[in-house]
């Protein structure tokens, strides 16, 4: 079974382990605690994923931003971001959405039933009609999982495609 829960203290032990191997910046999808101890993710990386989804000691310039992990069954594969809203970087560059799955996950679907289960979510939290998202010209599976999801590129620059998913809940 897959289902996608917010960044919870009661799943610390797994959400660590998964933080801390997550890579440091893989197709510009950033992991700032890459190789944190188990003290400092309770201490510091948890406690700042739960006040930034409240929009609270967020750094200077950032919107609101609600972390959660994807599941199959009791093992985490998958970590996906929702930024509440858009702010003008936002806006042109990454956008409201960002995914990452652990590489022994990777080609089974889960990046593109995380996004779906993340859509539903963000329909009750971002306000905009479209859903915003970026991707590296040469990150042809992250694309597919948005063209799955119903993504439709809108404009590339020279090292990006821009896409928009339809956001049928707040904004409309
Ligand atoms: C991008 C990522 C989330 C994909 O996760 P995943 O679980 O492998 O995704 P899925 O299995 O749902 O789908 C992968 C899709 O990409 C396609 N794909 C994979 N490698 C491909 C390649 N080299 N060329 C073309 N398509 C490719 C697959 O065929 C599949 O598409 P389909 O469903 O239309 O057949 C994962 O590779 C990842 O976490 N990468 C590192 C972080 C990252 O890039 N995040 C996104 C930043 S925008």
């Amino acid at each position: 079974m897959i289902c996608l829960k917010k960044a919870n203290p009661e799943d610390l032990e797994k959400e660590w382990l998964f933080v801390r191997e997550m890579p440091e910046n893989e197709n510009g999808l950033t992991n700032a605690w890459h190789g944190v101890s188990r003290e400092d993710f309770e201490n510091e990386a948890l406690p700042s994923m739960l006040k930034f989804a409240e929009g609270r000691e967020l750094p200077e310039g950032y919107v609101p931003e609600t972390f959660f992990f994807l599941w199959r069954d009791d093992e985490i594969v998958g970590q996906f971001r929702i930024r509440h809203y858009l702010c003008e970087s936002l806006r042109t560059g990454a956008g409201h959405i960002g995914y990452f799955i652990a590489k022994p996950f990777r080609g089974q679907g889960m990046g593109t039933e995380g996004l779906r289960l993340t859509l539903e979510e963000a329909h009750s939290i971002v306000p905009e009609e479209e859903i915003y998202l970026r991707v590296n010209l040469d990150n042809p599976a992250s694309l597919h999982v948005m063209l799955n999801n119903g993504g439709r590129v809108v404009s590339q620059d020279e090292a990006h495609y821009f896409v928009r998913i339809p956001n049928p809940g707040k904004g409309r």
